[in-house]
């Protein structure tokens, strides 16, 4: 009989429930227990490490639909890879990662993370020499090298329309525009689905250069006198600084162009797990446990045309885009981004979406 542990780690987002409840129902099948993590490496780090044996009452299917984690994603300003490193304590926190696992007696260990996450347990491959490990790519953000979808990003887009679609509305009444501030860090890809989802009549994202007068002609000529102009968080404009879509929207007031800011922030995160980001987190949780079972390790499930699979983190770390962590010496977190030959690019900038200077 195997012991599994479960951990949730980085931002949460909607589906981590689906995951976890999934990953239960899968092992009980195989007669395997399996024990969660609670708050993620903060938990492993405690003596005793901080996990619970899950059983069927604790999370039932009504609760799966619900956005968080119900194993919690860990306490801000808890002692993890990037505070450990600051204070020269990283040796330390990973010998005693190493050893709960080892208390916990577990087989395998099923981290469901972000980039930085899995890039992470990659680089301090050492805690989980013992075990088998297999990653499970979650985030609203979509920068995860090697994988078509992460679990979260299904139920951020229709966050991030939902929030614009409200707002059309009161645009709309007013003569007026929105400039909505998404999240994704340095990847355009929230923004640009969402975008598109709601009918913004522009939509910047990092990847793509802009240009602020192309901009103001675009929304000036526009064929309604009021919209939604979608900006990633990621994007910068020479010389200025604060948040991108305050600076947008002082250029468009001071040529003339009526608007306000809004931001939708966390909620992007939150919000009932879409059936999309359900059947995703289930296909996911079953080529994981399937991987278990063969004895695979440092591996991350991905979903290539429409498939799930597994590929090795040795293959994931040298995907993408490699970022220096400012935080830690010498690591470095494997990135994805929009391709620039993404359809969903020609598409916006055939129906008369600004896009920035893509043509
Ligand atoms: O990576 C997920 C994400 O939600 C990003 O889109 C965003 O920039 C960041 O996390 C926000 O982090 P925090 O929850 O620490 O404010």
């Amino acid at each position: 009989m195997k012991r599994i542990g479960i951990m949730t780690t980085g931002g949460d987002c909607s589906g981590l429930n689906t995951t976890i409840w999934r990953i239960m129902c899968g092992a009980k099948l195989r007669g395997w227990r399996v024990f969660g993590i609670v708050d993620g490496t903060d938990g492993l780090y405690d003596t005793p490490p901080n996990a619970i044996e899950l059983t069927d009452d604790m999370l039932t299917v009504e609760m799966t639909r619900m956005s968080g984690s119900f194993l919690h994603n860990g306490h801000a300003g808890a002692l993890n890879f990037e505070t450990a490193a600051a204070h020269g304590k990283l040796n330390d926190f990973n010998k005693r990662l190493h050893k709960s696992l080892a208390e916990l007696k577990l087989d395998a260990m099923v981290l469901i993370g972000g980039n930085g996450s899995i890039s992470l347990a990659w680089a301090h491959r050492e805690i989980y020499r013992d075990v088998q490990l297999v990653c499970i790519p979650k985030t609203i953000d979509l920068d995860i090298p090697l994988t078509d979808r992460t679990i979260g990003f299904d139920t951020a887009v229709e966050q991030l329309t939902k929030f614009c679609d409200q707002l059309m509305l009161t645009a709309r009444s007013h003569h007026r525009w929105f400039v909505v501030q998404s999240m994704g860090r340095d990847c355009g890809a929230l923004a640009l689905h969402a975008g598109i989802a709601a009918g913004a009549s522009a939509i910047l994202i990092p990847e793509i250069k802009f240009n602020t007068d192309a901009l103001i002609k675009h929304i000036k000529n526009a064929p309604t006198d009021y919209g939604v102009i979608m900006v990633s968080e990621g994007i910068t404009l020479r010389g200025h600084s604060g948040r991108p879509a305050d600076m947008i929207s002082r250029k468009l007031t001071a040529a003339g162009i009526v608007n306000r800011t809004a931001f939708p922030e966390h909620t992007q995160r939150s919000g009932d797990t879409t059936a999309t980001d359900r059947i995703l987190a289930t296909s996911m949780a079953d080529t994981a446990l399937n991987a278990i079972e063969n004895n695979e390790t440092f591996v991350m499930v991905a979903q290539q045309d429409g498939k799930c699979k597994t590929i090795s983190l040795a293959e994931f770390a040298t995907a993408g885009e490699s970022v220096a962590d400012p935080n830690i010496p010498d690591m470095k977190t494997s990135n994805a981004y929009v391709d620039l030959d993404d359809p969903l690019l020609d598409v916006a900038h055939d129906m008369g979406i600004y896009i920035g200077e893509v043509k």
